[in-house]
């Protein structure tokens, strides 16, 4: 495909009928629903990308010996699109997605995908599907994934993928609402080791977390924490969102890069917090450490955050050996003021100095 990128364009012969989907957007939950439309774009290593195509959402035929299929040869990303209360809808940071997305292929020895055709497709489905951005408190959210389509068994890198990108409306992630969420401290699993995949947005490294994540569910909480690797003593990520700390002077502390996934909302919250005059720390932080310093008193909030789930205060945090509150267990100040700044941008309701929306 050359330099510009040139989708061809079916619309929906039968989309969703106007009033069915208003009654969907009032209530859309988080991945249930469905907009109409998909994105598909053909790599083969002959032709490199081609075919890209914007038509109705449909089922994917697969050979059943397709690589994904066998060895998980799959990356994927999370975004959102915002309508704001003019009536324009945004993307926030898609180029740092663009990127990550390519920093996840490269791991899982993918071909790139060029960000002007990233966004290109991302900016095709925003626009046939844009009657399905929810207004309000909800977002678009877009789901832009890889696979290895090709039919062989044999463990190389495949030489034929699919590109493509879904989008479903969503309001909260967590059935709570805004509720301060309750953790799980995994014992028994651990996400990503040095050296492995944990940094890449790659299935597998959330095919591996269910198990702990559904040990979570059974101890009533909404998240699973998991520790490091070598040593079962750092605190790492939850399942599908990152972590901070707030501490008693103010100052902010998060776990560095390295077995993580690099989250663009962590990236944010960091640059926020900092124009603020807040102290960030990405440091190590230790499951003991926060026992002790949620005891004394020296830890005031912890949150979660990322795309699906924005920032949600972490008000109790349960393991083997008993749980804990963080604070009185509500949320706490910093908390809503750095979730408010962000929502802000996100939404247009406060000015973006950085640059950080997109219009689409
Ligand atoms: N960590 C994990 C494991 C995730 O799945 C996500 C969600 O994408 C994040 C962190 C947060 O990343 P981001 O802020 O880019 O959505
Ligand atoms: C996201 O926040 O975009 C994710 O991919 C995480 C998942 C929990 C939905």
């Amino acid at each position: 495909m050359g330099q510009e990128t040139r989708f061809t364009i079916t619309p929906h012969p039968s989309p969703v009928a106007a009033d069915e989907r208003a009654v969907l957007l009032e209530n859309p939950g988080f991945g249930r629903v469905f907009t109409d439309h998909m994105v598909t774009v053909k790599w083969t290593s002959d032709k490199g990308w081609h075919d890209a195509q914007v038509g109705a959402r449909r089922p994917f035929q697969l050979d059943p010996a397709a690589a994904v299929l066998h060895y998980a040869q799959e990356i994927f990303e999370g975004m959102k699109a915002y309508r704001l209360a003019d009536g324009s809808v945004t993307l926030f940071r898609p180029d740092e997605n663009a990127r990550r997305f390519n920093e996840s292929a490269a791991r899982m020895a993918m071909p790139d995908v060029p960000e002007e055709l990233f966004l290109a497709a991302i900016e095709s489905l925003v626009e046939i599907d844009r009657g399905w951005i929810p207004g309000g408190e909800g977002s678009l959210y877009l789901r832009p994934f890889m696979f290895a389509s090709e039919p062989f068994l044999g463990v190389r890198p495949a030489s034929e993928y699919i590109f493509c990108v879904i989008a479903c409306p969503v309001g909260a992630y967590f059935k709570g609402g805004a509720k301060p969420v309750t953790l799980w401290v995994s014992d028994d699993y651990t996400r990503a080791a040095p050296g492995g995949t944990g940094a890449a947005k790659c299935g597998g490294n959330y095919a591996a977390s269910l198990v702990a994540q559904a040990e979570a569910s059974r101890h009533g909480c909404d998240q699973v924490v998991f520790l490091d690797a070598a040593e079962h003593r750092w605190v790492e990520e939850l399942g599908g969102m990152n972590i901070f700390f707030a501490m008693d002077d103010g100052s902010l502390v998060t776990p560095p890069l390295g077995t993580i996934l690099p989250g663009i909302t962590r990236k944010s919250l960091i640059t926020l917090a900092r124009d603020a005059g807040i102290v960030v720390q990405e440091q190590p932080y230790s499951f003991d450490q926060w026992q002790a310093d949620a005891a004394s008193g020296r830890l005031r909030e912890a949150f979660a955050c990322g795309t699906a789930a924005v920032v949600a205060a972490i008000g109790e945090v349960r393991h083997a050996g008993g749980s804990f509150l963080i604070g009185d267990g509500g949320t706490g100040p910093l908390t809503t003021r750095l979730r408010e700044e962000l929502v802000g941008i996100q939404r247009g309701t406060l000015a973006d100095t950085r640059g950080w929306l997109r219009r689409a």
